[in-house]
């Protein structure tokens, strides 16, 4: 199973900027090889605070191709906004969540983050690369793309300006 880390950061390693949720720094150039490389994927995971985030267009998305697993500890909570095949809840750990989307047929998933989610999928060594934007910021204050201690073995396989300022980075892990 292919295992994608996708995050876009700012130069000091922050997903979000200080107390903001969101990714509105972000350039369109770094969204829009998100979407491609998500598209590739076909299959997602992200924690509930990042679902939180982007919950209104996930939930209007007419996109029906893409299932989003959502990462939490109270799926229950969440079941009336699931729809199985497209947006499902779940609290299993993150070897189970691999297995099951191999299990269904799925050959690579996105893992789209929060922290804490690539927090959980670094500590079980089940991310095989990872798709980092850097943009041009120095926010200081905000989440770090990781908050646990962790140090795999990272190998570049790409490096690539997506304008004047932004480089995108491909790691292949081992
Ligand atoms: N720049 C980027 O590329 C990028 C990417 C993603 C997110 N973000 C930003 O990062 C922030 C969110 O990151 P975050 O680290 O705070 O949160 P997160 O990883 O998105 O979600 C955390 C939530 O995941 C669930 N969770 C965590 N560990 C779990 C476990 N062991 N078992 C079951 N559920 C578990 C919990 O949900 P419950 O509380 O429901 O139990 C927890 O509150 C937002 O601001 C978002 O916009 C940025």
């Amino acid at each position: 199973m292919h295992v994608l880390g996708i995050a876009v950061i700012s130069v000091d390693g922050c997903l979000a900027r200080h107390e903001e949720s969101g990714v509105s720094f972000a350039s369109a150039e770094d969204q829009a090889e998100f979407r491609r490389a998500v598209q590739e994927c076909g299959a997602t995971v992200m924690g509930r605070r990042t679902f939180d985030a982007v919950r209104e267009r996930i939930l209007g998305s007419k996109d029906h191709s893409l299932l989003r697993t959502i990462v939490t500890r109270e799926p229950t909570r969440y079941a009336e906004l699931a729809q199985p095949g497209r947006i499902e809840f779940t609290s299993a750990g993150p070897r189970e969540i691999v297995r099951s989307l191999a299990d269904r047929g799925y050959r690579s998933v996105a893992i789209l983050g929060g922290a804490q989610i690539y927090d959980l999928f670094t500590a079980d060594a089940l991310i095989t690369e990872w798709q980092i934007t850097v943009e041009p910021r120095l926010f200081g204050t905000g989440t770090r793309i990781l908050s646990r201690a962790a140090d795999p073995p990272l190998t570049l396989v790409e490096h690539r300006l997506l304008n004047a300022n932004t480089l995108l980075l491909r790691y292949r892990v081992g």
